[in-house]
């Protein structure tokens, strides 16, 4: 049951602390920087060159924060919709990874992507959080989110359990490839060890909920965010959109002035994700929108920055900056929520939409 909890979607939002600590449970030694995937041996991933992701909505979203991560490493990495990606599939080589994210499983856009990667002779990995699943049967191998059941229809742990173990694969693959030493992964496993607690911080003073009741009856609300940021930035969109029923978009910050910054008015917050990488450049994408008289809500760290602009303030701890998007992203289910909540929506089942889409 909800417990405690209003709607199965705060619970889950609540658990993650809990679905990060069995995600990474026995999976990660910081002192020797290892980082062992159950089902995986030891060089595992020698071969790979290139992962293509596939994957639909908030697992797409996931994937894209798994491409960010492996390309920013040197290894070659697409996401691509699962629904696009029987109309153009990129190649596959020797080399080839294809990698389903599905947290059920079931999705039929992702089932089909997969088939036909595995036709192709491509390698296939399935993440996933449900063992058995149709996804992970056709995948030549699977690994398991271990998020626990989730019932809201919009998805809030696995969106984390998803991208943390895709940060953690990013890692292995380059291990396994380049003998990347061992060092080198010891302080990103040490924030990963500490991402319990991190969330937890989060979720202790989020300042969510004060931002969703000012800013709750707004037009439309935009969501920009670079690398990490902007698969934060279209996630924290789609859940926004899912659950409120308003109009929201993410978009790539370098992308606002060319087009989106026409819909800019004092009626449109933006809420602008800062993971540490070409912040600066964010910081002027956001002044840009708060000129035209929008509102800005800074995701970052205490003392930085974009904290001296913005009008409000949704604080990230500290942490590695391959992590501090997941953080950003817990806070933007929290505005989600609040914002919903107001509005009086049927959060844990809105209209139209399914737990699990398995139909085309
Ligand atoms: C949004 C949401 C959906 C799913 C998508 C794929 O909150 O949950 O966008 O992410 O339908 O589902 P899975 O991960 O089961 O393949």
């Amino acid at each position: 049951g909800k417990g405690e909890y209003d709607h199965f979607m705060l619970k889950e939002i609540n658990e993650q602390p809990t679905a990060i600590a069995q995600a990474i449970e026995g999976r990660i030694d910081p002192a020797r920087g290892a980082i062992d995937l159950d089902g995986f041996e030891p060089g595992a991933f020698e071969d790979i060159d290139e992962v293509q992701f596939v994957a639909c909505g908030t697992s797409y979203h996931a994937a894209l924060y798994g491409a960010t991560a492996l390309n920013r490493i040197g290894i070659s990495a697409t996401a691509m919709l699962a629904n696009e990606y029987s109309v153009a599939a990129p190649p596959i080589d020797d080399g080839t990874l294809v990698v389903a994210v599905t947290q059920s499983g079931e999705t039929a856009d992702t089932l089909n992507a997969l088939r036909s990667a595995a036709a192709a002779g491509a390698e296939t990995l399935t993440l996933t959080n449900v063992i058995g699943s149709t996804a992970s049967r056709i995948a030549d191998k699977t690994l398991l989110i271990r998020a626990g059941p989730e019932i809201g229809v919009a998805a809030t742990k696995t969106f984390s359990s998803q991208a943390l173990m895709l940060v953690l694969l990013s890692r292995r693959i380059a291990a396994d490839r380049s003998g990347e030493r061992s060092g080198d992964r010891r302080s990103l496993l040490e924030a990963v060890e500490s991402m319990p607690e991190s969330i937890e911080r989060v979720l202790d003073r989020s300042g969510a909920a004060a931002v969703a009741r000012r800013y709750g009856d707004s037009q439309s609300y935009f969501f920009i965010g670079r690398g990490f940021g902007y698969a934060v930035s279209l996630e924290g969109a789609l859940k926004f959109k899912e659950i409120t029923y308003e109009h929201a978009e993410g978009f790539a910050s370098g992308e606002l002035k060319h087009g989106p910054l026409a819909l800019v008015t004092p009626e449109t917050p933006i809420f602008a994700v800062f993971t540490g990488t070409e912040d600066e450049k964010t910081l002027k994408n956001a002044e840009e929108a708060q000129t035209r008289g929008a509102p800005v809500i800074a995701l970052c760290p205490p003392g930085h920055e974009a904290t001296e602009i913005a009008d409000e303030h949704l604080e990230i701890p500290e942490t590695d900056a391959t992590l501090a998007g997941l953080l950003a992203n817990v806070q933007l289910q929290l505005v989600s929520y609040y914002a919903a909540t107001q509005l009086d929506r049927s959060i844990d089942k809105p209209r139209n939409l399914a737990k699990s889409v398995t139909v085309e």
